[in-house]
């Protein structure tokens, strides 16, 4: 017999298969108008139990440190891209034997890693470009002072004797495609004499693609050009994009305590399970609320912070405890990022298939709770 989300445990991840396909389906339609490559950005996702229907729509993946370059290896193959703001030696040696582009982050970077890499794979340079379209400064690459990229006073021509590729990262979740023209623009007359010798180039992730109403052809035909123009392989590494709205964090009302306000306390926190709804201040969106709702909450976790709390929702019923709620949208940047503190019960990974069963991806114990602090015997 079926399993049905009722009988499961919160709190728990419930990625849809469906709502996934939607958003690889525009990917698609993107690389078939414009010819640009698409890797996977594992920093922002990288459920691997779900690559086996991500795999047919993007080419690979693209990584941020050591193990996600192992990651994207061995679980979604493809082209391997290798970014780290800074590598090791040791680092190095594991992920030249996996990468089939190693992208350095600084100049210095790539001088002490040049000989042995090279002849293992494809090698770039992360570009400043000194422009972004970043709605928060803590994402903004382009920030004062920022080490992310090496800005164009500091390139000489020679480099193309070295890298065959650059990589641009500027944009954070930008829905703006006349926006995005204008960096594209920019990078193109700032760049030209560089670009027309590389072979490849990354414009990095941040553009929303996938958002209603986007306009994808627009984008389509601007990268198009561009390519065509400098005669390039082009790449976007897209994270969000692919998994937006696909996933909700399901969790119960264990809880509900007055000071002032109603605040209904759940079986999660925002500092452990939703980090970025804390580091960027985004509260979270919850499926049962309703704008217009007269029983006002909040949302608060289980956590020991005492700032920690999901939202304010409005409900057009009072909460009961043992209610279950859905956060919305909890899949970037949010299933990477989880941690075990205050040994809150970690959320399992459920994956809802189109056919409308329920996989089990992974549930979590005391005994991971415990590995992480020490050798358990
Ligand atoms: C270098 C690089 N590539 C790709 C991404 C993915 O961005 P997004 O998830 O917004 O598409 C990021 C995000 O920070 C990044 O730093």
């Amino acid at each position: 017999m079926q399993r049905t989300a009722a009988q499961l445990n919160t709190p728990y991840f419930m990625i849809d298969e469906s709502k996934l396909i939607c958003n690889l389906e525009k990917a698609k339609k993107l690389k078939e108008i414009s010819g640009v490559k698409l890797v996977l950005a594992l920093k922002c996702f990288s459920t691997f139990g779900t690559f086996a229907t991500i795999k047919p729509y993007l080419d690979g993946t693209t990584s941020s440190g050591p193990y996600e370059v192992k990651l994207g290896y061995e679980t979604f193959g493809g082209e391997t891209h290798a970014y780290s703001v800074g590598y090791s030696k040791d680092d190095i040696e594991d992920v030249k034997y996996m990468a089939d582009k190693i992208i350095f982050n600084s100049l210095s970077q790539l001088d002490a890693h040049f000989d042995t890499c090279q002849q293992y794979a494809s090698l770039g340079l992360r570009i400043n470009p000194e422009r972004s379209h970043a709605g928060q400064d803590l994402a903004d690459p382009a920030r004062p002072y920022s080490r992310l990229g090496v800005k164009a006073s500091l390139l000489e021509l020679s480099i193309t004797d070295k890298v065959e590729g650059f990589m641009f990262h500027m944009n954070c979740e930008n829905k703006d495609v006349d926006a995005f023209i204008a960096i594209l623009d920019h990078i193109s007359t700032t760049f030209s004499s560089y670009l027309d010798k590389l072979k490849w180039l990354s414009l990095g992730g941040g553009i929303f693609f996938t958002y209603p109403n986007y306009p994808l052809e627009k984008l389509a035909l601007a990268l198009k050009s561009f390519a065509q123009k400098h005669q390039l392989q082009l790449y976007l590494e897209p994270g969000e994009a692919i998994i937006t709205r696909t996933t909700d964090l399901v969790v119960s009302v264990i809880d509900i305590v007055d000071n002032e306000k109603k605040i209904a306390i759940v079986d999660s926190a925002t500092e452990a399970h939703r980090l970025d709804t804390l580091i960027y201040n985004e509260p979270a969106s919850i499926k049962e609320a309703s704008e217009k709702g007269k029983y006002p909450y909040v949302i608060a976790s289980c956590s020991c912070l005492a700032g920690d709390q999901f939202c304010e929702a409005q409900f057009d019923r009072p909460l009961q405890i043992g209610q279950k709620l859905h956060l919305l949208d909890s899949a970037g940047y949010t299933m990477v990022k989880l941690n075990w503190f205050n040994g809150l019960k970690m959320p399992s990974i459920y994956f809802k298939r189109i056919d409308g069963s329920i996989e089990t991806l992974n549930t979590f114990s005391y005994q991971d709770f415990k590995a992480t602090l020490g050798k358990v015997e």
